[in-house]
């Protein structure tokens, strides 16, 4: 079947088209088309997201980026409803059944409806309401938070397949907006064992940035610096050859080379005996550490955002790493903006696990928001419930939505 997906949470404004078959283990997909629209440049002035920006900038897009994709999928809508006996045109939408009046020829339309910021969210609703009740098709409502859980499966080209893991499986969800252990024992099935208390990991990235005059969003921008300042510390030191001696690395070589030698960040909650995270604390400490240290040049950025990614990072891998043990772990999803981290996923893989669980991440294109990944979600959704849908207009922006 032909799947039609909306993704508008934040500040990205993305289509995708693919065709589906199969069950929620062995499902095949082959991309026709993936468009998006990035809003960055629109908000790097506020230093974040401006929810009403996003929204306008939302609305405008989307008949643009559908159009796209229904072309690329070589895919026309017809310009106007099909003639009717007696001259003039048919009116309103297509009679239960008819995919031969408006429709391109799209089965299923999906689209987030949380969590994410909900006046973004009602304009991608809308939007989908809108194209189902004309197309007379489906529409899932996705949770954008299984969206990225499942984007470890797709590409944005070409051919892709969702293939049964090995359970139990343990999910890092690490984006701008949270930062959750997830538990699965059964395919589908979410239980959160663990989670931030305050700030997601993503959001101390971003904050952080703007303190070091970075510009939005942080994290990449930190990230850059950080492996910058590693790279020419290990460089002169030796390359890094695994755990042991990057434990040592982390350890006597904190942020030195700003000639602000011996300053440290904290690594809250690590070793509190659960699976939850903090990272307000984090970031106050850096802003103290900030107006310690006076004047910030280069040097300096770039020995903060060192000590700074250090620390993050050790929180997440040293808690998943403990959730690994405790549950017997087969399989490792880390998703979300933050699996896009190179620090991170270096980390993850290079600990030494007694288990050895199978570790996967989304390609870097769909470690942000996309709408391939809602698209996943919203057809393994249709499958599993028997293709019971909700009637289109009960469906709501829920900007707390939880997994
Ligand atoms: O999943 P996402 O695109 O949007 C949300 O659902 O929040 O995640 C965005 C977050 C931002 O906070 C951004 O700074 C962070 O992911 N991020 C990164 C990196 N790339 C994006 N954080 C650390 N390192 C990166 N390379
Ligand atoms: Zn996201």
């Amino acid at each position: 079947m032909r799947v039609l997906s909306i993704e508008t949470s934040c500040d990205d404004t993305c289509i995708s088209i693919f065709e589906a078959t199969g069950g929620v283990q062995n499902a095949s997909f082959k991309m026709l088309a993936d468009n998006s629209n990035s809003q960055i440049n629109i908000h790097i002035p506020y230093g974040g997201v401006y929810p009403m920006l996003a929204k306008r900038e939302h609305k405008k897009n989307l008949p643009i980026l559908l159009e796209m994709a229904l072309r690329d999928a070589k895919m026309q809508p017809l310009p106007n409803p099909p003639l009717i006996k007696g001259g003039g045109r048919k009116e309103g939408p297509p009679d239960k059944g008819d995919k031969g009046g408006l429709n391109p020829g799209i089965d299923l339309v999906c689209v987030t409806y949380g969590p994410g910021l909900e006046m973004c969210l009602w304009e991608g609703i809308l939007f989908a309401q809108d194209l189902a009740k004309k197309w007379n098709v489906p529409l899932i409502p996705v949770n954008h938070m299984e969206g990225h859980v499942l984007s470890i499966f797709g590409k944005n080209k070409g051919n892709f397949k969702v293939t049964k893991l090995k359970t139990p499986i343990l999910t890092l969800l690490v984006s701008g907006g949270h930062t959750q252990l997830v538990l699965t024992k059964k395919w589908m099935d979410y239980e959160i064992i663990g989670e931030t208390l305050d700030d997601a990991v993503g959001e101390a990235y971003d904050k952080v940035a703007r303190m070091l005059d970075l510009p939005y969003p942080g994290g990449p921008h930190i990230s850059r610096l950080a492996e910058e300042a590693r790279n020419s510390r290990e460089g002169s030191l030796g390359r890094s050859d695994g755990d042991g001696q990057r434990k040592f690395l982390a350890k006597n070589f904190r942020a030195d080379s700003a000639g602000i030698s011996g300053f440290s960040l904290p690594r809250p909650m690590l070793k509190s005996p659960n699976f939850n995270f903090s990272y307000a604390g984090l970031k106050t400490a850096v802003l103290y550490l900030i107006k310690k240290i006076g004047p910030l040049d280069e040097e300096k950025k770039k020995a903060i955002a060192l000590e700074f990614e250090n620390a993050a990072i050790e929180c997440l891998t040293y808690k998943t790493a403990k959730a690994i043990e405790k549950y017997k772990i087969k399989t490792l999803i880390v998703a979300g903006g933050v699996a896009a981290n190179t620090h991170l996923r270096r980390e993850l893989k290079a600990k030494s696990y007694k288990l050895k669980p199978k570790i996967l991440f989304p390609t870097m294109e769909l470690a942000r928001d996309n709408s391939v990944m809602i698209g996943i979600a919203g057809y393994l959704n249709y499958i599993k419930n028997k293709k019971k849908t909700p009637a289109p207009e009960f469906i709501k922006a829920t900007g707390k939505l939880k997994l």
